[in-house]
Formats: C-alpha cells, sequence, structure tokens
C-alpha cells in the first residue's frame, strides 16, 4: 500500500533537507517538497528543488507566488501601515500566511493528510504555520521535526545528514540566522543576541552605510496612489512589485531602511532584531503622507488604532482571522479617496517626504492661510471655543470651593 503523504515547507537549506529524511523514517510518510519564491534574495530555485528529490522527496516543486505575495498580501499591509511595535514591517510575518496557503493547497492536490515545517520551537513561525494551518483545513495533521527531534546541536545535525548522503554546507556556515522576502530581511542569532553589540557591517545586503557609503547627493522619487497602492514612479506606470524592487535599491543606496530593535515575540522571549527594510519603510512613509492629506480626522485618528491591532494580530499569526478580516474591511473602506502623488527626499540615511497632492485632497489653502485670502470663520472660533472649554469652565469654579483656585 502506497504511504500516506507529507508536505513540507522546504527551504533548501540543512534544517529541511534533514528533515525530509527524518519524515520518512520517524514517520514512515513519503514528501512532497515545496518552496515558495516570495521574493528572497536570487536562490538557485531550480538547484533547490532538485535538491529535495535527491535526498529522497518523492515530488519536489517551486511555486512562484511573488505577483500574489504583492497583490493580495503586501497590498493589505501597505494600506494597514503595517509596523510591529510601531517599528517592525513584519517581514517574516507577512510570508508565512502566503506560505500556508500554498501548502495546504498542495496538501489538497496530493491528497495528504501531513504537513510539515522547519521552524524551532522559541520563535513566532511555528505559530504562524501551525495556527494559518488550521484556519484553513483543520482536519491537516502538522509535525514540527526541528521542534521534535532530537538533534540538540548544530553537529548531530551535520553528522546525521552526512550519515545519510544529505549534502551539508561546505564553506563556514554563516552565524546569523537570515530571513528574507520582497518586503525585507530579518537577521537574527551570533553575535546580535548581545543587545550591546553594534551589528557587523557585513550583515547587510540591502542597505548601505548611511554614514559612510551612502550617496554624497540626494535623490527624489515621486510615488502615485490610487486607493492607497502605489501604481507610478515618477510618473510613469509601473507595478507594485516592480515599486517595492525599485524602492528597496533606491532607498538602500541612500542607506535607508536599516532597524535594530528589541522585541516581544508572541512566545514571551524578548528578542534583538535587525531588518532591512528599505522599501517598506520608504512605501509606508509615502502612504501614510497620502492618508494625512485626504483622510478625514476621525478616520485618520481611529485608523491609528486599527492598525497597532492589525500588526499585532498578523504579528501573532492571526492572519486567517475573523477579527483580523473586519479589520481588513475596515481599512479598505479607508483607502478608497488615497489617491495622489508623494514627493520624497533620501539623503545620508533618510527619507522625508517633501510633497504630497490629490484630487481629493482635504488640505484647503483658503481654511489653512494665514494671508488675505483667508476664509475661516474667526467669529466662530470664538463661540467653539466657548462650547469647547464649557466643561473646564464648569470644573474650575467648584475646585474652586477647595481652595484650589488656578492650581494644577
Ligand atoms: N522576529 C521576526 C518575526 O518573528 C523575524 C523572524 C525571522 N525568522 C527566521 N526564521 N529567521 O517575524
Amino acid at each position: 500500500m502506497a504511504r500516506d503523504i507529507c508536505v513540507l515547507a522546504y527551504s533548501g537549506g540543512l534544517d529541511t533537507s534533514v528533515a525530509i529524511r527524518w519524515i520518512q523514517e520517524n514517520y514512515d510518510l513519503d514528501v512532497v517538497a515545496v518552496a515558495i519564491d516570495v521574493g528572497q534574495e536570487r536562490q538557485d530555485l531550480d538547484f533547490v528543488r532538485q535538491k529535495a528529490l535527491d535526498i529522497g522527496a518523492v515530488e519536489s516543486l517551486v511555486k512562484d507566488v511573488r505577483e500574489e505575495y504583492v497583490d493580495e498580501f503586501l497590498s493589505k499591509a501597505l494600506k494597514a501601515n503595517a509596523l510591529y511595535e510601531n517599528k517592525y514591517p513584519l517581514v517574516s510575518a507577512m510570508s508565512r500566511p502566503i506560505i500556508v496557503k500554498h501548502l495546504v493547497e498542495e496538501a489538497h492536490r496530493c491528497r495528504a493528510r501531513y504537513l510539515a515545517h522547519g521552524c524551532t520551537g522559541k520563535g513566532n513561525d511555528q505559530v504562524r504555520f501551525e495556527v494559518g494551518i488550521a484556519a484553513l483545513d483543520p482536519d491537516l495533521e502538522v509535525l514540527a521535526p526541528v521542534r521534535e527531534w532530537e538533534l540538540k546541536t548544530r553537529e548531530q545535525e551535520m553528522l546525521y545528514a552526512q550519515e545519510r548522503g544529505i549534502p551539508v554546507p561546505t564553506t563556514v556556515d554563516s552565524p546569523y540566522s537570515i530571513d528574507d522576502n520582497l518586503w525585507g530581511r530579518a537577521i537574527e542569532c551570533g553575535v546580535l543576541e548581545d543587545p550591546w553589540v553594534e551589528p557587523p557591517a557585513d550583515i547587510y545586503t540591502l542597505t548601505s552605510d548611511s554614514r559612510g557609503n551612502s550617496c554624497d547627493n540626494p535623490e527624489y522619487a515621486e510615488i502615485s496612489f490610487e486607493q492607497g497602492i502605489p501604481v507610478a514612479l515618477d510618473g510613469e506606470l509601473c507595478s507594485f512589485h516592480d515599486i517595492i524592487v525599485r524602492m528597496n535599491e533606491l532607498a538602500g543606496k541612500h542607506g535607508f531602511g536599516r532597524v535594530d530593535m528589541i522585541e516581544n515575540r508572541l512566545i514571551g522571549v524578548k528578542s534583538r532584531e535587525i531588518y532591512e527594510v528599505p522599501g517598506a519603510l520608504t512605501l509606508i512613509t509615502a502612504h501614510k503622507a497620502m492618508e494625512d492629506l485626504c483622510l478625514e480626522r476621525q478616520v485618520l485618528h481611529y485608523k491609528l488604532g486599527v492598525e497597532q491591532k492589525w500588526s499585532e494580530l498578523v504579528y501573532n499569526g492571526m492572519w486567517f482571522s475573523p477579527l483580523k478580516e473586519a479589520l481588513d474591511g475596515f481599512i479598505e473602506t479607508t483607502q478608497q479617496l488615497v489617491t495622489g502623488d508623494v514627493r520624497l527626499r533620501f539623503f545620508k540615511g533618510s527619507c522625508v517626504t517633501v510633497g504630497r497632492r490629490s484630487p481629493y485632497s482635504l488640505y484647503d489653502y483658503n481654511l489653512a492661510t494665514y494671508d488675505e485670502a483667508d476664509n475661516f470663520d474667526h467669529e466662530a472660533a470664538k463661540g467653539f471655543i466657548d462650547l469647547h472649554g464649557l466643561p473646564v469652565r464648569v470644573w474650575a469654579r467648584q475646585r474652586r470651593k477647595v481652595g484650589k483656585d488656578g492650581e494644577v
């Protein structure tokens, strides 16, 4: 009888390569390896696909989901100005849900009952995989080899691999754990685990050092939005995908987009994280500038709270959840008139908004100006202040009775 099938989220690295054999041996399952292209720094994905077959996967495929990632996932993050703890644009947290979606699709295609991922037991990613899978198909069973196996050290894992003819890294291992996609790069481990140690220059690949190598002349970019989504760059129509790629280049060249933070993981541990997110931070800066012009005050203020909740939900693995979906509905409604252009200036590690315009701008020159074009009703201001301050006036009179005249 044919063995049951396990679909494995495969990256080509040592952990998931060892996992192929470990699942076969410990669960007596056939393994189908699935690698998902979300725009990670160019890896030879054909090589990755073949490697899984060589190790013993019964089937191996690479799915290029970059377009869907941009249109269905990153578009939502941008509309939400998503920053976890006001700093982290959710690089890894954004890619996990689309990976999960495609793993579940593949599981259904090959009638697999099992899904496996290569996450450790200490991070957020295991939560994102498992809650995501449960949301899309609660009947699938999840295996987490790296969390389950007894290979405690890297050496034990290498030995296990060598005994089975699984290729092991020949160069000296990078001490860092890196995860990347179109939305940026996350770098952890090694010396970075000491929060006092300045990150070594060689961990960065997307951004140049804003003190040294970055350009000596400022550069400008004009990003055009339609209903919250970037549609053109410097006046030329351009896909959202290409705008992300080009902003990664331009902002990265000027040294903008590095984040060094202490972050609160869902599992309760604080960790030191380095991110390179030039494109993501640039686009969020521009999108916020567009909203400043086009969103009515109450909506803008209320949305700030929604953005924070949205980011927290996505960070915590709740992409496929009813509250996150409901908040998407709110955010989508707010974007109807978020259309126009934003001009940005890049220089020595900074990205500053220097201009914004929109056919739906709520900025009214005649209301805002201090010159003679002024349309603002100054008389009305007096009445407004009387009523706005009325409760305070009443309270102040009462407070006098306890001899606290004018005191704070
Ligand atoms: N701390 C970040 C997050 O939880 C980044 C995780 C990076 N993942 C990795 N496997 N290196 O989203």
